[in-house]
């Protein structure tokens, strides 16, 4: 009988038996992408560090649970074109690379955005030049990215809640016609990606109405807007699965996709809900506005995973409208959240927790399909 070497047969057995678990760990634990696989892409923000797969554990989870990832910040006008001659591309590139070795879809955020704006180019008082501007920034990073960036958020934010159009240089120099002249500019650079408008507040009654406004005017002058993205940053209690419900509706009544473009679920006080509090203290971290600095009680992980199962029965229900829902942040250590709108405060908005555990959320989500 032919006899191995021992560390061999050790090396073997080793490699066996971790394909084996690794495999039989697949197939027994349910992951997000997989699971609305025939209903939608399941996404998440990622930031600078987990675009450079710098932890190895978080890139697992990044890779195990999510198809579709979207550039937290890093191709934001600031990051991505810090000067007028000057693009930074070797972020987004990477992003674009991670993506693509992952099989996932990409989704570019964002090209049109008052906020985290170039500062040389908030300072623009010439309509010519702005338009020459837009141009530049539009067409140079869609053209770079044609082909391998899905979708695209083209305008961000560009509403205010009171249904008015939202001051910015923007609006300012050129008008409410710079919202149809940026789609017109990306669907130039790349006609098959999907342009999206997104916003907050998106279940906003007085909102609504004005972005199907706005989306109806692009649409009649013959340009392509293929989306609307309701970002979804909301609460435990706010916005009801209704109002949800009919913005779903009304946004692809528009023949539009509708995503879910930046799902997390606050479960901090909110200071606005504080009556006749000063704008000024509403923005200090007290005891009371971070009550759960060491972790979250379980009637709340509870109320948490009610609120994100009745929210994904409502987008099954819909899922013939719905193109993607993606989560902004990974963990819940890693979300905005903890610093806006009080910095330095404990919250738990995302279906994993600090450290990259599943909360009871997560399997309320998953539960969501099964009959
Ligand atoms: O990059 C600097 C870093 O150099 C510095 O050391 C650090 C010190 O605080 O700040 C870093 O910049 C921060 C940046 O996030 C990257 O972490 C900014 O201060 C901070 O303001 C910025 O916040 C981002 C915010 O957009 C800015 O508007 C959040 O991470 C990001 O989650 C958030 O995302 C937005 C969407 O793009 C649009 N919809 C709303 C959503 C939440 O605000």
């Amino acid at each position: 009988m032919k006899t191995y070497p021992f560390f061999l047969t050790l090396f073997a057995t080793i490699t066996f038996s971790s394909c084996y678990s690794q495999k039989e760990h697949h197939s027994k634990n349910p992951n997000l992408k997989d699971t609305f696989k025939k209903s939608f892409y399941i996404g998440t923000a990622i930031n600078e560090s987990q675009i450079e797969e710098k932890n190895t554990a978080e890139n697992t989870l990044i890779v195990s649970q999510f198809n579709s990832i979207t550039a937290e910040n890093i191709m934001k006008s600031m990051n991505i074109h810090p000067q007028k001659e000057k693009y930074a591309f070797d972020l987004s590139d990477k992003f674009v690379a991670f993506g693509q070795k992952n099989k996932m879809f990409i989704h570019g955020h964002t090209l049109i955005w008052h906020s985290q704006l170039s500062p040389w180019i908030a300072e623009i008082k010439d309509s010519t030049e702005l338009k020459n501007v837009m141009k530049d920034h539009i067409s140079t990073i869609v053209s770079r990215y044609k082909g391998k960036i899905d979708s695209w958020d083209v305008v961000n934010e560009a509403v205010n809640d009171d249904g008015t159009l939202r001051k910015s240089v923007f609006l300012e120099t050129l008008g409410e016609d710079y919202l149809a002249y940026a789609f017109q500019l990306a669907a130039k650079a790349d006609p098959n990606a999907d342009l999206y408008y997104n916003d907050y507040s998106m279940t906003n009654p007085a909102k609504r109405e004005a972005v199907i406004k706005m989306v109806k005017k692009i649409q009649a002058k013959g340009i392509k807007i293929d989306g609307i993205g309701m970002q979804g940053h909301w609460q435990l209690n706010s916005p009801t699965i209704d109002e949800i419900e009919k913005s779903i509706l009304a946004y692809s009544d528009l023949g539009v996709k509708v995503a879910f473009t930046e799902l997390d679920i606050s479960v901090l006080p909110s200071p606005w809900e504080l009556q006749g509090a000063e704008i000024s203290q509403q923005f200090e971290n007290t005891p009371k506005m971070n009550p759960y600095p060491q972790s979250l009680p379980d009637s709340i992980q509870e109320k948490l995973a009610k609120r994100y199962s009745d929210i994904f029965k409502l987008f099954l229900k819909h899922k013939d409208k719905i193109s993607r829902v993606t989560f902004w942040g990974v963990h819940d250590g890693q979300s905005w959240l903890n610093d806006w709108p009080i910095k330095g405060r404990t919250n738990y908005p995302l279906l994993f927790d600090a450290k990259l555990k599943p909360k009871k959320a997560y399997y309320s989500v998953i539960n969501t399909t099964k009959k």
